[in-house]
């Protein structure tokens, strides 16, 4: 069975940059294991997020929620806003149950609109998805300005970066460490 990889990039926009980076990692993975692969936005999720229950959230922001927790593993990316994830990304996130993601792999990948911000990915997305207990994979991706162009990364050590954050979910795919430790009830409970 193919794994089923979700995507979620928190651009509000397209063209856009952190769009083109998660779809990067995604087709670096299928390179290396099949994959079931949806890609999501904030543009896929619409307008009238802003509400404050789950309930409440339109149908297409709803079914992202949905994928993102049923998922087998998530690559996510969000631009850099006032030097950390954007206020809509983590919005949507927040809807996700804190039991949903114990144990899954997920590669973290950010973009900015320089090289200052590059560490958003280890002292935003990382500690985000840490409480959930999800199984961040050690590279982490972060793209500046020039980095990405024409809808293309332009740069050999994102793009080793991409290939190395793959090649690192694959082998958690393998391992099925997801399924291992998606049970731990106790630790969701303690939340
Ligand atoms: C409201 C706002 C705040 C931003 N703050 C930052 C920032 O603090 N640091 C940074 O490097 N880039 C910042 N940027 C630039 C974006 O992070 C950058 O252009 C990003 O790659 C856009 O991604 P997208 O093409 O997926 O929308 C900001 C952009 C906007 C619109």
């Amino acid at each position: 069975m193919p794994a089923r990889i979700v995507a979620f990039s928190g651009n509000t926009h397209r063209p856009s940059r952190t769009r083109t980076l998660v779809e990067a990692v995604a087709a670096e993975l299928s390179r290396l294991r099949p994959i079931d692969l949806k890609v999501y936005d904030l543009v896929d999720a619409g307008t009238g997020i802003a509400v404050a229950g789950r309930s409440a959230l339109p149908l297409p922001a709803a079914r992202i929620v949905e994928a993102i927790e049923s998922a087998d593993a998530l690559i996510v990316g969000s631009p850099v806003y006032k030097g950390s994830y954007a206020g809509l990304f983590k919005h949507l996130i927040d809807f996700v149950a804190p039991e949903a993601l114990i144990g899954k792999p997920v590669v973290l990948t950010a973009t900015g609109g320089g090289p200052r911000h590059a560490l958003v990915v280890e002292h935003s997305l990382r500690p985000l998805f840490g409480f959930f207990s999800a199984q961040a994979v050690p590279t982490a991706v972060y793209a500046g300005d020039t980095e990405i162009a024409e809808g293309r990364i332009a740069d050999p050590i994102v793009r080793a970066r991409v290939a190395q954050a793959a090649a690192e979910l694959a082998r958690l795919l393998d391992i099925g460490q997801g399924d291992a430790v998606s049970t731990s009830a106790p630790l969701a409970a303690a939340r």
